[in-house]
Protein backbone atom coordinates (compact mmCIF):
# COMPACT_ATOMS: atom_id res chain seq x y z
CA UNK A 1 0.00 0.00 0.00
CA UNK A 2 1.25 3.46 -0.99
CA UNK A 3 0.37 6.62 0.61
CA UNK A 4 1.34 10.37 0.90
CA UNK A 5 2.34 9.25 4.42
CA UNK A 6 4.81 5.90 3.15
CA UNK A 7 5.89 8.21 0.73
CA UNK A 8 7.21 11.31 2.60
CA UNK A 9 8.45 8.93 5.42
CA UNK A 10 9.79 6.65 3.19
CA UNK A 11 8.26 3.86 5.16
CA UNK A 12 6.84 0.16 3.66
CA UNK A 13 3.30 0.42 5.76
CA UNK A 14 1.31 3.92 6.74
CA UNK A 15 1.17 2.87 10.41
CA UNK A 16 2.97 5.20 12.78
CA UNK A 17 4.16 4.71 16.62
CA UNK A 18 3.19 7.41 18.74
CA UNK A 19 5.69 8.75 20.63
CA UNK A 20 5.04 7.38 24.78
CA UNK A 21 6.71 8.51 27.67
CA UNK A 22 8.49 5.51 29.23
CA UNK A 23 8.34 2.75 26.21
CA UNK A 24 9.72 5.02 23.18
CA UNK A 25 13.14 3.49 23.60
CA UNK A 26 15.16 2.38 20.92
CA UNK A 27 13.92 -1.25 21.50
CA UNK A 28 10.42 -0.30 20.78
CA UNK A 29 11.23 2.15 17.64
CA UNK A 30 13.49 -0.25 15.95
CA UNK A 31 11.22 -2.87 16.25
CA UNK A 32 8.03 -1.11 14.86
CA UNK A 33 10.59 0.47 11.87
CA UNK A 34 12.04 -3.02 11.16
CA UNK A 35 8.11 -3.85 10.86
CA UNK A 36 7.57 -1.45 7.76
CA UNK A 37 6.44 1.08 10.27
CA UNK A 38 7.49 3.88 11.31
CA UNK A 39 9.05 3.79 14.86
CA UNK A 40 9.27 6.82 17.51
CA UNK A 41 11.95 7.70 20.36
CA UNK A 42 10.21 9.67 23.07
CA UNK A 43 12.68 12.39 23.08
CA UNK A 44 11.41 14.06 26.81
CA UNK A 45 12.01 10.18 28.56
CA UNK A 46 15.39 10.56 28.31
CA UNK A 47 17.01 12.59 30.98
CA UNK A 48 19.49 14.82 29.23
CA UNK A 49 19.72 15.56 25.85
CA UNK A 50 23.40 13.66 25.57
CA UNK A 51 21.32 10.49 26.74
CA UNK A 52 18.79 11.24 23.45
CA UNK A 53 21.95 11.10 21.36
CA UNK A 54 22.98 8.02 22.91
CA UNK A 55 19.31 6.17 22.58
CA UNK A 56 19.12 7.82 18.73
CA UNK A 57 22.42 6.27 18.19
CA UNK A 58 21.15 2.82 20.26
CA UNK A 59 17.79 2.89 17.73
CA UNK A 60 20.65 3.71 14.32
CA UNK A 61 22.67 0.08 15.53
CA UNK A 62 19.43 -1.90 16.01
CA UNK A 63 17.48 -0.71 12.35
CA UNK A 64 18.62 0.64 8.97
CA UNK A 65 15.26 2.03 8.45
CA UNK A 66 13.77 5.66 9.15
CA UNK A 67 12.64 6.09 12.65
CA UNK A 68 11.16 9.49 14.04
CA UNK A 69 11.68 11.38 17.90
CA UNK A 70 8.72 12.56 19.37
CA UNK A 71 9.16 16.21 21.07
CA UNK A 72 6.08 17.18 23.08
CA UNK A 73 5.69 20.37 24.47
CA UNK A 74 4.70 20.52 28.00
CA UNK A 75 2.30 22.76 30.02
CA UNK A 76 5.38 23.80 32.66
CA UNK A 77 6.63 26.72 33.83
CA UNK A 78 10.84 25.06 33.66
CA UNK A 79 10.46 23.86 30.35
CA UNK A 80 13.41 21.29 29.61
CA UNK A 81 16.40 22.34 26.81
CA UNK A 82 14.31 22.13 23.99
CA UNK A 83 17.57 23.75 21.82
CA UNK A 84 19.49 21.18 22.85
CA UNK A 85 16.91 18.17 22.29
CA UNK A 86 16.62 19.43 18.87
CA UNK A 87 20.35 19.72 18.27
CA UNK A 88 20.61 16.10 19.21
CA UNK A 89 17.80 15.05 16.75
CA UNK A 90 20.05 17.25 13.94
CA UNK A 91 22.87 15.90 14.83
CA UNK A 92 21.86 12.35 15.09
CA UNK A 93 20.29 12.39 11.72
CA UNK A 94 16.99 11.68 12.64
CA UNK A 95 14.42 12.14 9.87
CA UNK A 96 11.41 12.46 11.15
CA UNK A 97 10.02 14.26 14.24
CA UNK A 98 6.20 13.59 15.97
CA UNK A 99 6.18 16.87 17.82
CA UNK A 100 2.83 17.52 20.32
CA UNK A 101 1.39 19.08 22.98
CA UNK A 102 1.95 23.44 22.60
CA UNK A 103 2.59 24.78 18.99
CA UNK A 104 6.16 23.72 18.00
CA UNK A 105 6.84 26.94 15.82
CA UNK A 106 10.00 27.41 17.96
CA UNK A 107 11.52 24.98 16.67
CA UNK A 108 10.14 24.48 13.11
CA UNK A 109 12.40 26.60 11.53
CA UNK A 110 15.78 24.34 12.92
CA UNK A 111 13.96 21.18 11.90
CA UNK A 112 13.21 22.28 8.73
CA UNK A 113 16.12 23.56 7.87
CA UNK A 114 17.89 20.30 8.65
CA UNK A 115 15.32 18.59 6.11
CA UNK A 116 13.54 17.35 8.92
CA UNK A 117 10.23 16.07 8.43
CA UNK A 118 7.53 17.24 11.12
CA UNK A 119 4.25 15.61 11.76
CA UNK A 120 2.15 17.54 14.58
CA UNK A 121 -0.30 15.19 16.67
CA UNK A 122 -2.92 17.84 17.85
CA UNK A 123 -6.28 17.06 18.92
CA UNK A 124 -8.48 19.53 17.03
CA UNK A 125 -9.37 20.69 13.54
CA UNK A 126 -8.32 24.09 14.68
CA UNK A 127 -4.87 23.11 15.63
CA UNK A 128 -4.22 21.26 12.66
CA UNK A 129 -5.16 23.99 10.17
CA UNK A 130 -2.22 26.20 12.78
CA UNK A 131 0.32 23.24 12.07
CA UNK A 132 -0.39 23.43 8.23
CA UNK A 133 -0.15 27.22 8.38
CA UNK A 134 3.17 27.29 10.51
CA UNK A 135 4.82 24.61 7.69
CA UNK A 136 3.80 21.22 9.55
CA UNK A 137 4.57 18.76 6.69
CA UNK A 138 1.31 16.34 8.35
CA UNK A 139 -0.96 16.23 10.92
CA UNK A 140 -1.53 13.39 12.95
CA UNK A 141 -4.92 13.75 14.45
CA UNK A 142 -5.73 12.73 17.61
CA UNK A 143 -9.23 11.90 18.82
CA UNK A 144 -11.37 11.65 21.59
CA UNK A 145 -10.58 8.22 22.52
CA UNK A 146 -7.21 8.25 22.41
CA UNK A 147 -4.64 7.31 25.14
CA UNK A 148 -2.74 10.63 26.59
CA UNK A 149 -3.93 14.15 26.16
CA UNK A 150 -7.04 14.22 24.22
CA UNK A 151 -7.27 18.34 24.81
CA UNK A 152 -10.96 19.82 25.94
CA UNK A 153 -12.94 19.22 23.24
CA UNK A 154 -14.10 15.50 22.89
CA UNK A 155 -14.74 15.03 19.35
CA UNK A 156 -14.40 11.65 18.57
CA UNK A 157 -12.57 10.43 15.24
CA UNK A 158 -15.82 9.82 13.53
CA UNK A 159 -15.98 13.62 13.67
CA UNK A 160 -12.87 14.78 13.82
CA UNK A 161 -10.98 12.34 10.77
CA UNK A 162 -13.52 13.75 8.23
CA UNK A 163 -13.33 17.08 9.30
CA UNK A 164 -10.21 17.31 9.21
CA UNK A 165 -10.15 15.67 5.15
CA UNK A 166 -12.49 18.65 4.79
CA UNK A 167 -10.31 21.48 5.86
CA UNK A 168 -6.55 20.24 5.41
CA UNK A 169 -4.25 20.44 2.65
CA UNK A 170 -1.46 18.64 4.34
CA UNK A 171 -1.74 14.85 4.58
CA UNK A 172 -2.89 13.52 7.88
CA UNK A 173 -2.63 10.30 10.09
CA UNK A 174 -5.72 9.20 12.85
CA UNK A 175 -4.55 8.61 15.68
CA UNK A 176 -6.70 7.44 18.99
CA UNK A 177 -8.07 4.08 18.66
CA UNK A 178 -6.24 2.38 16.10
CA UNK A 179 -5.91 -1.28 16.49
CA UNK A 180 -5.94 -3.13 13.68
CA UNK A 181 -6.89 -3.68 9.79
CA UNK A 182 -10.44 -2.53 10.54
CA UNK A 183 -8.93 0.96 11.73
CA UNK A 184 -6.61 1.28 9.15
CA UNK A 185 -9.49 0.96 6.25
CA UNK A 186 -11.90 3.30 8.26
CA UNK A 187 -9.23 5.88 8.62
CA UNK A 188 -8.27 5.58 4.84
CA UNK A 189 -11.88 5.52 4.30
CA UNK A 190 -12.46 9.26 6.25
CA UNK A 191 -9.36 10.55 4.39
CA UNK A 192 -6.52 9.82 6.39
CA UNK A 193 -3.01 8.30 4.58
CA UNK A 194 -2.35 6.10 7.59
CA UNK A 195 -2.71 5.48 11.33
CA UNK A 196 -0.92 6.31 14.76
CA UNK A 197 -1.21 4.13 17.42
CA UNK A 198 0.22 4.08 21.25
CA UNK A 199 -1.45 1.57 23.46
CA UNK A 200 -2.06 -1.05 20.68
CA UNK A 201 2.19 -1.13 19.89
CA UNK A 202 2.29 -1.21 24.44
CA UNK A 203 1.02 -4.46 23.98
CA UNK A 204 3.82 -6.36 21.98
CA UNK A 205 6.78 -8.84 22.46
CA UNK A 206 9.45 -5.97 21.95
CA UNK A 207 7.75 -3.08 23.99
CA UNK A 208 10.52 -2.48 26.65
CA UNK A 209 8.15 -2.23 29.39
CA UNK A 210 6.94 -4.48 32.21
CA UNK A 211 4.84 -7.40 31.80
CA UNK A 212 2.23 -6.71 33.92
CA UNK A 213 1.87 -3.58 31.44
CA UNK A 214 0.97 -5.87 28.58
CA UNK A 215 -0.69 -7.82 30.75
CA UNK A 216 -3.51 -5.15 32.07
CA UNK A 217 -3.86 -3.80 28.81
CA UNK A 218 -5.03 -7.31 27.00
CA UNK A 219 -7.26 -7.82 30.26
CA UNK A 220 -8.92 -3.80 30.21
CA UNK A 221 -12.18 -3.37 28.21
CA UNK A 222 -13.05 -0.62 26.68
CA UNK A 223 -14.90 0.64 29.70
CA UNK A 224 -11.97 0.76 31.90
CA UNK A 225 -10.17 4.23 31.20
CA UNK A 226 -10.59 7.37 32.64
CA UNK A 227 -10.29 11.14 32.41
CA UNK A 228 -8.24 12.65 35.08
CA UNK A 229 -7.20 16.15 35.62
CA UNK A 230 -10.19 18.00 33.44
CA UNK A 231 -10.37 20.41 36.45
CA UNK A 232 -6.95 21.22 35.63
CA UNK A 233 -7.94 21.47 31.82
CA UNK A 234 -4.47 19.17 31.28
CA UNK A 235 -7.36 15.87 30.50
CA UNK A 236 -5.42 12.62 30.24
CA UNK A 237 -7.00 9.14 29.42
CA UNK A 238 -5.43 6.75 31.66
CA UNK A 239 -6.52 2.94 32.70
CA UNK A 240 -8.38 2.90 35.95
CA UNK A 241 -6.43 1.65 39.35
CA UNK A 242 -6.47 2.08 42.66
CA UNK A 243 -4.00 5.12 42.24
CA UNK A 244 -5.99 6.76 39.56
CA UNK A 245 -9.96 6.12 41.78
CA UNK A 246 -7.82 7.73 44.15
CA UNK A 247 -7.04 10.93 42.34
CA UNK A 248 -10.53 10.80 41.21
CA UNK A 249 -12.01 10.85 44.75
CA UNK A 250 -9.95 14.13 45.40
CA UNK A 251 -11.25 15.83 42.13
CA UNK A 252 -14.83 15.09 43.14
CA UNK A 253 -14.09 16.57 46.85
CA UNK A 254 -11.80 19.67 45.58
CA UNK A 255 -13.84 20.82 42.94
CA UNK A 256 -12.37 23.62 40.84
CA UNK A 257 -10.31 24.18 43.93
CA UNK A 258 -7.90 21.45 42.95
CA UNK A 259 -4.56 22.27 42.09
CA UNK A 260 -1.76 19.94 40.85
CA UNK A 261 -0.67 20.16 44.57
CA UNK A 262 -3.15 17.74 45.74
CA UNK A 263 -2.89 15.20 43.43
CA UNK A 264 0.75 15.17 42.52
CA UNK A 265 1.52 11.76 44.14
CA UNK A 266 -1.04 10.34 41.85
CA UNK A 267 0.76 12.03 38.58
CA UNK A 268 4.37 12.83 39.46
CA UNK A 269 6.90 10.24 39.09
CA UNK A 270 4.54 7.61 38.32
CA UNK A 271 5.87 6.59 34.54
CA UNK A 272 8.92 4.08 35.53
CA UNK A 273 7.05 2.62 38.80
CA UNK A 274 4.63 1.49 36.20
CA UNK A 275 6.28 0.64 33.41
CA UNK A 276 9.75 -0.43 34.90
CA UNK A 277 8.58 -1.80 38.22
CA UNK A 278 5.04 -2.99 37.12
CA UNK A 279 3.43 -1.73 40.25
CA UNK A 280 0.00 -1.10 38.58
CA UNK A 281 -2.02 0.76 41.69
CA UNK A 282 0.86 3.32 41.29
CA UNK A 283 -1.01 6.04 39.46
CA UNK A 284 -1.82 7.67 36.35
CA UNK A 285 -0.67 6.21 33.16
CA UNK A 286 -1.98 7.07 29.94
CA UNK A 287 -4.24 4.09 28.06
CA UNK A 288 -6.88 4.35 25.20
CA UNK A 289 -10.13 2.68 25.13
CA UNK A 290 -8.84 0.60 22.59
CA UNK A 291 -7.22 -1.65 25.24
CA UNK A 292 -10.94 -3.11 24.93
CA UNK A 293 -9.74 -4.55 21.10
CA UNK A 294 -6.17 -5.52 22.35
CA UNK A 295 -6.34 -9.48 22.84
CA UNK A 296 -3.33 -10.43 22.31
CA UNK A 297 0.82 -9.90 22.96
CA UNK A 298 2.28 -10.28 19.44
CA UNK A 299 5.65 -9.00 18.10
CA UNK A 300 5.27 -6.10 15.63
CA UNK A 301 6.19 -7.70 13.11
CA UNK A 302 2.99 -10.26 13.18
CA UNK A 303 0.97 -7.37 14.31
CA UNK A 304 1.99 -4.69 11.24
CA UNK A 305 1.72 -8.03 8.86
CA UNK A 306 -1.78 -8.86 10.55
CA UNK A 307 -2.87 -5.36 10.01
CA UNK A 308 -1.78 -5.11 6.16
CA UNK A 309 -3.61 -9.10 5.77
CA UNK A 310 -6.84 -7.84 7.41
CA UNK A 311 -6.57 -4.22 5.26
CA UNK A 312 -6.36 -6.68 1.86
CA UNK A 313 -9.10 -8.75 3.14
CA UNK A 314 -11.99 -6.18 3.93
CA UNK A 315 -10.83 -4.00 0.78
CA UNK A 316 -10.10 -6.56 -1.96
CA UNK A 317 -12.65 -8.15 -0.75
CA UNK A 318 -15.37 -7.61 1.50
CA UNK A 319 -15.94 -4.14 0.31
CA UNK A 320 -15.20 -5.22 -3.71
CA UNK A 321 -17.79 -7.64 -2.67
CA UNK A 322 -20.47 -5.51 -1.84
CA UNK A 323 -19.70 -2.95 -4.49
CA UNK A 324 -20.33 -6.40 -6.91
CA UNK A 325 -23.27 -7.07 -4.92
CA UNK A 326 -22.26 -10.11 -2.84
CA UNK A 327 -23.86 -10.12 0.45
CA UNK A 328 -21.46 -11.26 3.37
CA UNK A 329 -21.29 -11.34 6.90
C1 LIG B 1 1.63 5.16 27.86
C2 LIG B 1 1.48 6.30 26.89
C3 LIG B 1 2.36 7.38 26.96
C4 LIG B 1 2.25 8.43 26.04
N1 LIG B 1 3.16 9.45 26.09
C5 LIG B 1 3.13 10.41 25.13
C6 LIG B 1 4.13 11.43 25.09
O1 LIG B 1 5.05 11.48 25.93
N2 LIG B 1 4.04 12.36 24.12
C7 LIG B 1 3.06 12.33 23.17
O2 LIG B 1 3.06 13.18 22.28
N3 LIG B 1 2.09 11.40 23.19
C8 LIG B 1 2.12 10.44 24.15
N4 LIG B 1 1.15 9.45 24.13
C9 LIG B 1 0.10 9.45 23.09
C10 LIG B 1 0.45 8.52 21.91
O3 LIG B 1 1.57 8.97 21.20
C11 LIG B 1 -0.71 8.39 20.92
O4 LIG B 1 -1.03 9.67 20.40
C12 LIG B 1 -1.95 7.79 21.57
O5 LIG B 1 -1.59 6.70 22.36
C13 LIG B 1 -2.95 7.36 20.50
O6 LIG B 1 -4.07 6.77 21.09
P1 LIG B 1 -4.23 5.19 21.30
O7 LIG B 1 -3.52 4.88 22.58
O8 LIG B 1 -5.69 4.99 21.36
O9 LIG B 1 -3.57 4.49 20.14
C14 LIG B 1 1.22 8.40 25.07
C15 LIG B 1 0.33 7.33 25.03
C16 LIG B 1 0.44 6.28 25.92
C17 LIG B 1 -0.53 5.14 25.82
Amino acid sequence: MKTAITEMFGIEHPIIQGGMHYVGFAEMAAAVSNAGGLGIITGLTQKTPQDLANEIAKCKDMTDKPFGVNITFLPTLNPPDYPAIVKAVIDGGVKVVETAGRNPQQVLPHLKDAGIKVIHKCTSVRHSLKAQDIGCDAVSVDGFECGGHPGEDDVPNMILLPRAADELDIPFVSSGGQADGRSLVASLAMGAQGMNMGTRFIATKEAPVHENVKQAIVAASELDTRLVMRPLRNTERVLTNAGVERLLEKEKMLGDKLKFEDIIDEVAGIYPKIMMEGEMDAGAWSCGMVAGLIYDIPTCKELIDRIMAEADQIINERLAGFMKGTVSA
